[in-house]
């Protein structure tokens, strides 16, 4: 109840304003996301690099109306690779990018609104900025993923990356166990060399597509995950579910270490993080940036709703106001 009343409280302006209204606050935003520019997610992996762990990074934005404003996140990533790999970041894929379709146009109609479902246009204009940050990536060495969201997307987003995969085989797809659809998706994807990463889903979808009980998802997210490790593909495990993670490692045992990756996000049990790596897992942390953060936290809150509390608590009157 609380996940569906703070999802659905995530396009409100008045919230977010709140949210950076006090520098405590900004401290929650900041556990999850390392900086709204592109030096601040380059600082970030650096470290995350130095710290033995591999990154995605994301540049924060979704359901964009504006096909300008699509173009121009194409632009931010490949500035963004560009940036990585002056710094020797991407070679071999340790620092890669996760892009998100409708961030780069997939909602986009023939009347240049956002429209309800993907058409045409929309996944013609996705594909085609998808394909950019792709042949960026390519040229400095690394790979790309894309994002699952909402089940409305699900088909369009599966298709481009089928076809992105006939040119480069490395590109990423993800899939959310909470969809009644993926275990099917999951056996289509367990091909040869094809990295997919499992998530249990972060969108609050009808009954109709999903699983909505937490178990039920569970259940789904260890089907899912037998069929990947078993399979011939690259399993990119994302998850911060301490059973979960034990179900992989366990699975993990029969694959060579280096044929699949445990996934999780920046400001998120980054003790277990440093554990698994340790032990000599690939581990990579998906790290947020830029300034459309706002939709991001709300889903990382409503997951935890005792990171909801610290916020609540420090949006309280007897903290100091920020002056920007
Ligand atoms: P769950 O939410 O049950 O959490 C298990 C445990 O993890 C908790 O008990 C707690 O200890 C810890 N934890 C979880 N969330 C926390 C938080 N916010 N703060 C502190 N501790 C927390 N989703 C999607 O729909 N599309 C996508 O493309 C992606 N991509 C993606 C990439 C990566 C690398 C990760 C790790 C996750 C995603 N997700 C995603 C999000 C995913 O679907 C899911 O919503 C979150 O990972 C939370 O689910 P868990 O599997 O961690 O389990």
């Amino acid at each position: 109840m609380l996940r569906q009343v703070l999802l659905a409280a995530s396009a409100s302006d008045q919230i977010r304003g709140l949210l950076t209204g006090t520098s405590a606050a900004r401290a929650v935003v900041r556990r999850y996301v390392p900086g709204e520019t592109a030096a601040d997610a380059v600082r970030a992996a650096r470290e995350l690099r130095a710290a033995g762990l591999l990154v995605t990074l994301d540049y924060l934005g979704e359901d964009t109306t504006d096909p300008l404003r699509a173009a121009s996140v194409a632009t931010e990533y490949m500035a963004l690779l560009d940036s990585l790999s002056a710094e020797g970041l991407t070679e071999g894929g340790e620092v890669e990018v996760s892009v998100k379709p409708t961030a780069l146009g997939l909602l986009l109609g023939d009347s240049g609104d956002a429209v309800p479902v993907p058409g045409p246009l929309g996944e013609k204009i996705a594909t085609e900025h998808i394909e950019q940050i792709v042949a960026k990536a390519a040229s400095v060495g690394t790979t790309v993923t894309i994002d699952a969201e909402d089940h409305r997307t699900t088909d369009a987003s599966l298709r481009i990356a089928g076809k992105l995969r006939e040119e480069h085989p490395w590109v990423g797809s993800v899939v959310q166990a909470a969809l009644r659809r993926t275990e099917a998706d999951v056996r289509t994807l367990a091909a040869p060399g094809t990295r997919v990463r499992l998530c249990k889903g972060a969108y609050n979808e009808p009954v109709s597509e999903a699983y909505t009980d937490e178990h039920d998802i569970d259940k789904s997210f260890a089907r899912c995950l037998r069929t990947l490790m078993e399979g011939p593909g690259y399993p990119m495990i994302a998850t911060h579910d301490p059973r979960l993670i034990r179900i992989t490692a366990a699975l993990g045992l029969y694959r060579d270490r280096g044929s699949f990756e445990y996934q999780m996000l920046y400001g998120i049990r980054a003790d277990e993080q440093a554990r698994l790596a340790a032990s000599g897992a690939r581990v990579r942390v998906y790290v947020p940036y830029g300034q459309d953060w706002y939709g991001y936290l709300v889903r990382r809150l409503a997951e935890r709703p005792a990171s909801l509390g610290l916020l609540l608590r420090s949006l309280g009157p007897g903290q100091r106001r920020s002056s920007r």
